[in-house]
């Protein structure tokens, strides 16, 4: 008991859904969401991903946040509590594994985020041409050593935040950006929808469009469910750990995952109508953010405030994201090797930045890291996860780590059966997918 008072606990249950938000809400809900959205049929794509999201990802979401709850552990000392001495503690360390990978890269992406703010605070963006804007980024690219130097900042405001601990730093830090983020999203969301772009947007988006829904379109739907949810390496299992019995897990779980998908959907309200008001290429893939967007900002009225609120945004969405997967990673330290978290936070996040530097330094390597976590280190996580709690944990087990009246025996079994036979399938089939097998 000693060792768990010393981890630290939320202080609320609001600062904990903000965290588990934050962690939620990242460069998937304002960058890659919006893009398939895009690819695969505007609101046919959005019912389809709603859908994914109820049947399974709040239903691992609620798996992890039950295990970290019930253990009051990091994802490696929690399957130790669960099953000592089996081999599925593997599953923690998969997670710790996958918090070093994802943050070496997810930080390299923050850093231009970062260069972007920067960018948009000294006004790079107004009046200038096309050509110049995707310039800017070419600019970024050719010059390995700011990356570097973004990188490393990136990297000093997510030590800055873990270190100061649960409640005064990760709590503090998340309800201060997640209100925030929301309000300029939703400044951003009404401006949007009064350029000249904005009908040809929406129509874009809310226009199903059947035929392009098939079996490719659900696996991109169900892998962005799991990635969006920030699901499958024990992150929410470390945020869930530092919940008492009195937060209600079943309406947490509910509020994260529609909270989450919400602002993804806003988000690509947002973007959209500035795609169409300006012609751009709606599915301009990766480099919409970075490379296509700032060319709406150069010629929107009132182009500086917009760039500079669409930048801080994303400068939230990405930190608060990047915090959560340091956590994970010094969550273990702590509890399993007895470190201070000072000490955890800033070795940890020394040793993710050196790993950080070979993706800022090449394109290439950052991708190769990316295919490694999404393709298979989270999918493969997500599916131990699951047969984890549907297979091996007993209804019984399962049961009693809810609190009494937390959940109506009703949903508790439609629940058991979503987490024992529906995702288990659908992430074996995101993984054969994601193999190329089919
Ligand atoms: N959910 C984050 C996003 O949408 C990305 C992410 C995936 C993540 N797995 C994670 C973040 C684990 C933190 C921890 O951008």
């Amino acid at each position: 008991m000693q060792r768990t008072s010393a981890r630290g606990n939320w202080s609320s249950a609001i600062g904990f859904i903000l965290a588990a938000l934050g962690s939620a809400v990242g460069l998937g809900n304002v960058w890659r969401f919006p893009y398939i959205t895009g690819q695969y049929g505007g609101a046919a794509f959005i019912l389809l991903y709603i859908g994914c999201v109820l049947a399974v990802g709040i239903p691992i979401l609620l798996a992890e946040l039950l295990i970290g709850r019930r253990t009051q552990r990091n994802p490696v000392g929690a399957f130790r509590i669960l099953r000592p001495r089996s081999p599925w503690v593997v599953t923690g360390w998969l997670g710790v594994v996958s918090g070093f990978v994802i943050l070496s890269y997810y930080a390299v992406v923050g850093g231009w985020v970062l260069h972007y703010l920067y960018l948009s605070l000294i006004n790079s963006f107004s009046g200038k041409s096309p050509e110049q804007i995707t310039a800017l980024f070419a600019n970024l690219n050719g010059q390995p050593w700011l990356q570097v130097f973004w990188l490393l900042m990136m990297m000093l405001l997510t030590i800055l935040v873990v270190s100061r601990g649960v409640s005064r730093g990760i709590e503090a830090g998340n309800k201060i950006m997640m209100p925030l983020l929301f309000l300029l999203l939703l400044g951003l969301l009404v401006y949007a929808l009064q350029t000249d772009g904005a009908s040809a947007g929406l129509e874009f988006l809310l226009r199903p469009q059947w035929h392009k829904i098939g079996p490719a379109a659900v696996l991109e739907a169900l892998g962005q469910a799991l990635f969006s949810l920030s699901l499958g390496m024990g992150t929410m299992v470390t945020y869930g750990s530092y919940l008492s019995r009195q937060t209600h897990l079943v309406r947490s779980a509910f509020f994260v995952g529609l909270g989450d998908t919400l602002v993804a959907i806003l988000a690509g309200f947002v973007l959209f109508p500035l795609v169409f008001s300006f012609g751009l290429e709606p599915s301009a893939g990766p480099g919409l953010i970075f490379r296509t967007l700032p060319i709406a900002f150069a010629q929107l009225p009132g182009s500086y405030l917009v760039a500079l609120a669409f930048f801080v945004l994303l400068s939230f969405a990405a930190l608060t994201s990047a915090i959560s997967l340091l956590e994970v990673v010094c969550a273990y330290f702590v509890d399993e090797q007895g470190w201070a978290r000072k000490n955890a936070s800033w070795i940890l996040g020394t040793m993710i930045f050196v790993l950080g530097i070979p993706s800022a330094l090449g394109e290439q390597f950052l991708g190769f890291m990316d295919g490694l976590a999404t393709n298979y280190l989270l999918p493969l996580g997500a599916l131990l996860i699951a047969v984890f709690t549907g297979w091996v944990l007993t209804r019984d087990e399962l049961r009693n780590a809810f609190s009494a009246g937390e959940i109506s025996p009703f949903r508790f079994m439609g629940w058991w059966l979503l987490i024992r036979f529906i995702s288990p399938v659908a992430v074996i089939l995101i993984f054969l997918h994601q193999l190329g097998l089919f």
